[in-house]
């Protein structure tokens, strides 16, 4: 949600061309109009307005799900007026969900025997599961530190600097201390030896992140499970681990197989994944499934009734739509295990199309792993005359959105610009983005830098006699403001 400010007065109402011949008089802006519209002028005004928003298609910046089957898209409108939490009148739909959950605990090796249901819920995506597995986490310490007569106000959580704004969130809205391990050039995840070194007494969880928001790395789950393990015996504490799979949860499995980062590692008893991700459902699911019922603490589900039957529910708000789960549904049941092998080995290859595109310029170094989250993040090798943000900026004129950030502290120096690949990102587009880019490239040669060549030449002189340039110390002074500008406050909004 973005806080909405206050109306200038130029803003203060809108005109319509196309709507003119039913409406005469233009519409108040921030306030509700007198009287009504006819419904073909209400759609127009929307529609022409929205014409100005970019094309999802073609928004790399986002991880999420910009395009589904029209027979999914078909679901999706025959549920649009169904409340979820109305379970015991939807209770196909209450089904759906439970089968989802199950199907992605068995994914994720929950270790259930054969008669056994997995503990899981369905949320709005995964801040939210987040926030649930953070409080399941927060209140079983706050339990254990109760029974053994010790002070039980000051929680934390040893995370990545590279975590997700959301978990910066969880720690403030629900006052838990959030202890990031900082991240250092050429490595831009969380070195499990640190994060266990961070971990004391008071530690609810450790976040592992398995696809890093920043450069798609899998963050070394199996390392931390083993570290920790050692850790845990020698102290005699139980600090378990959370994995924040957004990403990498509907791609581990297919790509990755082999790899160890959920429940097979005995520490990790809870996960979260991004159904709108690469669950391949649009805006609006996640999901959260824990270990085992002991490891969600009852206390926190309500039970209501009066709804019909006893419903359990943990979730953070009451009414949400239903579309989103039916969705999910479709696809797991659609793909099933080939097809979703099928569509992250697709997105692998297109992921690879373009790093070898970018690197075939000689213009930049490649920052995201081969194997991780298919997407391509890439900095300049020489940024002294023209910067990333010029790339972004530029690149928009061809109706691409790809952004350009730097990187959480330790590595607040160095600027990435990421390309999210997704299912509907095809090879042809991925060969039409490095032409794209390699236009901006040779436009940003012929254009000024935004650092004068005088400067650059100034710095290289003083490099020669062992002295720091006004551009060094301008770069060094902007580092330090950045620094502690981020400091201050996490400005990561990439998704
Ligand atoms: C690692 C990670 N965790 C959490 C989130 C938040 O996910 P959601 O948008 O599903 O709430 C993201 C979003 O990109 C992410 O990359």
């Amino acid at each position: 949600m973005v806080i909405s400010r206050a109306s200038s007065e130029s803003d203060a109402s809108i005109h319509s061309t196309f709507a003119s011949r039913y409406v005469r008089t233009s519409l108040p802006r921030f306030k509700m109009p007198e009287s009504s519209i006819p419904k073909e002028a209400a759609f127009q005004i929307i529609n022409d307005e929205l014409m100005l928003d970019g094309n999802p298609r073609l928004n790399l910046a986002s991880f999420v799900t910009t395009w589904m089957e029209p027979e999914c898209d078909k679901l999706i409108m025959a549920s649009i007026n169904k409340n979820y939490v109305d379970m015991d009148e939807y209770p196909v739909t209450t089904e759906l969900q439970n089968r989802c959950v199950n199907m992605i605990a068995h994914l994720f090796n929950a270790p259930l025997g054969d008669s056994e249901v997995a503990v899981g819920v369905g949320t709005v995506g995964s801040s939210e599961a987040i926030m649930l597995a953070g409080l399941a986490f927060k209140r079983k310490w706050q339990n254990k530190m109760k029974a053994q007569g010790k002070p039980y106000d000051k929680p934390n959580i040893v995370t990545g600097a590279n975590v997700q704004v959301c978990w910066e969130k969880f720690a403030r809205y629900f006052e838990v201390e959030l202890k990031e391990v900082k991240l250092r050039e050429g490595y831009y995840v969380m070195d499990p030896v640190k994060a266990v070194e961070m971990v004391d007494e008071n530690t609810i969880c450790v976040a592992a992140i398995l696809g890093s928001t920043l450069n798609g790395e899998f963050e070394d789950v199996k390392l931390l499970n083993d570290l920790l393990t050692a850790k845990n015996k020698e102290t005699g504490w139980d600090t378990p681990i959370h994995v924040d799979a957004a990403s990498g949860g509907f791609i581990a499995p297919f790509l990755y197989p082999e790899l160890e980062w959920d429940f097979r590692l005995p520490l990790v008893k809870s996960i979260n994944v991004s159904g709108h991700k690469y669950g391949l459902v649009y805006a609006g699911i996640g999901w959260v499934i824990w270990r085992s019922k002991e490891d969600l603490p009852e206390e926190l589900i309500f039970h209501i009734n009066y709804l019909g039957s006893d419903q359990p529910t943990f979730t953070l708000n009451f009414s949400k739509g239903s579309s989103q789960v039916i969705a999910q549904y479709y696809q797991l049941i659609r793909l099933g295990y080939e097809g979703y092998r099928n569509v992250m080995e697709n997105c692998r290859e297109n992921a690879m199309v373009l790093k070898e595109g970018l690197e075939k310029s000689g213009r930049f170094n490649i920052i995201s792993k081969d194997n991780g989250v298919p997407l391509v993040a890439f900095s300049f090798k020489d940024n002294s005359r023209h910067d990333e943000f010029e790339v972004s900026d530029m690149l928009r004129r061809f109706g691409w959105i790809v952004p350009a950030y730097t990187m959480p502290p330790d590595a607040q120096h160095v600027t990435v610009l990421r390309v999210v690949i997704r299912e509907d990102f095809s090879r042809t587009l991925a060969e039409r983005l490095v032409i794209d880019i390699l236009k901006v490239l040779s436009e940003l040669d012929m254009i000024p830098g935004k650092i004068p060549a005088a400067k650059v030449e100034e710095k290289e002189k003083a490099a020669k006699n062992g002295k720091k340039s006004e551009l060094e110390l301008e770069r060094e002074i902007t580092t330090v403001w950045r620094k502690f500008v981020l400091d201050r406050k996490k400005t990561n909004g990439v998704c």
